[in-house]
């Protein structure tokens, strides 16, 4: 299913793929730009973590091209969202929303994430479970 989204009448579509193929090096570039702050590893850890047939869930503009971006490495019991990413010229529109909704929608389970941003989570029904000693918070949406 593809869920639309439109800035200013330009349409961004959501889509799910089961593999990067084909958005390697735009997602290189909207990762390295979603998150500025060194170490810059997200990219890179994407690279090392990310096997092919783990759900990839992209925002895609017509003119602008890949302006969103998260995937789930899945587990027995659901499966942890990696790499939520929005590009700053789209923020504000429901686009991370909408991404992490749809990964919801399409994986009844335990979903986990580690966040710096919980109060963005708790909004779309995950629960903090506990901060780390980095002060990001472990999270899960127990999601049946
Ligand atoms: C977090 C992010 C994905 C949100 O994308 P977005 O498309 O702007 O989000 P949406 O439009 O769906 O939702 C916007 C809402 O989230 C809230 N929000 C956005 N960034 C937030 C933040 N850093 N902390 C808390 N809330 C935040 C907004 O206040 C807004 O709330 P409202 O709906 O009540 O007005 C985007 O800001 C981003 O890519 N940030 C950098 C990378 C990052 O932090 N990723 C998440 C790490 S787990």
């Amino acid at each position: 299913m593809t869920d639309t989204v439109v800035k200013m009448n330009n349409p961004i579509e959501i889509r799910q793929q089961n593999s990067l193929l084909g958005i390697v090096a735009q997602t290189q570039q909207l990762l390295t730009i979603c998150y500025p702050k060194p170490p810059q590893d997200v990219f890179p850890r994407l690279v090392e973590q990310y096997r092919v047939g783990f759900p990839v869930y992209t925002a895609v503009s017509q003119q602008a091209g890949l302006v969103g971006f998260a995937y789930l490495a899945p587990n027995s019991k659901g499966g942890t969202l990696e790499s939520l990413s929005v590009h700053p010229q789209f923020r504000g529109l429901g686009l991370g929303k909408q991404l992490v909704q749809n990964v919801l929608s399409d994986h009844p389970g335990v979903i986990q994430i580690t966040t710096r941003i919980p109060d963005f989570f708790e909004e779309l029904s995950f629960t903090r479970v506990t901060e780390l000693p980095d002060r990001s918070h472990f999270m899960i949406c127990v999601n049946f």
